[in-house]
């Protein structure tokens, strides 16, 4: 299985601290942000991994990472997302690296607390189709800045609301996703939403409908940096005193 990091957007809900950087750039605790989903993806087995960025700061990330030997990757490539297009474009990018093996996609402002191996196992034993990974959450406040499943009685996935204002469920999708070779048939489909980009909760709901679309629920902590400033340090003080990428 291949990885691939987004690390693209403008950051523009963690402005002004990201007019001077990158947002994956900036710190968790005591390391730049976007180590700890190499870090995820790295203790899940993956070492071919690719990361996309984008914007003035993208030099950065060669400084940071290098070949990523260090990291404890194998072979790191790098992709550039010309304008902030959204997370489905950003993921078309990276085509030409996946080229027709199962990909783990994560977002680089998700901070996971346990190991996502048993995820990608699961994913490993799927025969075709998609994965998600959900996080419980209790308040309707947070999840209205996610992707949250409307589930029927026997809990599989009947389609994935973004941003809904009435959550159809207390569980956030989070930005780890598994997709087989199809996904990228299904990236020149989409049409802008709303916020003029390409979202992959459009790629998940196509694999809802194929009936394809798997899910497990995480557990422990899960946090997205980027939501908020509040969100942001919210991550900072739980891997601060509980650590993250635990087995
Ligand atoms: C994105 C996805 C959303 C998901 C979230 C997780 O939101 O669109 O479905 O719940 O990542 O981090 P964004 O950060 O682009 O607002």
């Amino acid at each position: 299985m291949k990885g691939v990091i987004l690390a693209g957007g403008s950051g523009t809900r963690l402005h002004p601290l990201t007019r001077i950087t990158n947002k994956h750039l900036l710190p968790i605790y005591d390391r730049p942000m976007v180590t700890y989903a190499i870090e995820a993806l790295v203790k899940a087995g993956i070492t071919e991994m690719m990361v996309v960025t984008g914007g003035t700061h993208a030099g950065e990330f060669l400084r940071l990472l290098g070949n990523g030997h260090e990291y404890g990757i194998d072979r790191l490539f790098y992709a550039y997302q010309e304008r902030p297009g959204g997370i489905a474009e950003a993921l078309g990018l990276a085509e030409r690296f996946v080229d027709g093996d199962p990909v783990v996609v994560m977002l680089a402002d998700n901070i996971v607390e346990r190991s996502l191996a048993p995820a990608a196992a699961n994913f490993a034993d799927q025969d075709k189709g998609a994965r998600i990974l959900l996080s419980p959450i209790e308040e309707a406040s947070h999840l209205r800045h996610l992707g949250v499943p409307e589930l029927d009685d026997d809990g599989r996935v009947v389609k994935i609301i973004e941003k809904p204002e009435d959550p159809p469920s207390n569980f956030g999708v989070t930005g780890i996703y598994f997709y087989d070779a199809t996904v990228f048939d299904i990236i020149p489909t989409l049409e802008p939403s709303g916020r003029g980009e390409l979202e992959i909760t459009d790629v998940n709901n196509w694999f809802v409908s194929q009936k394809t679309m798997q899910y497990d629920v995480l557990e422990g902590f899960w946090g997205d940096a980027g939501e908020s400033i509040e969100a942001y340090y919210e991550v900072n003080d739980f891997v601060r005193s509980h650590g993250a990428n635990k087995d």
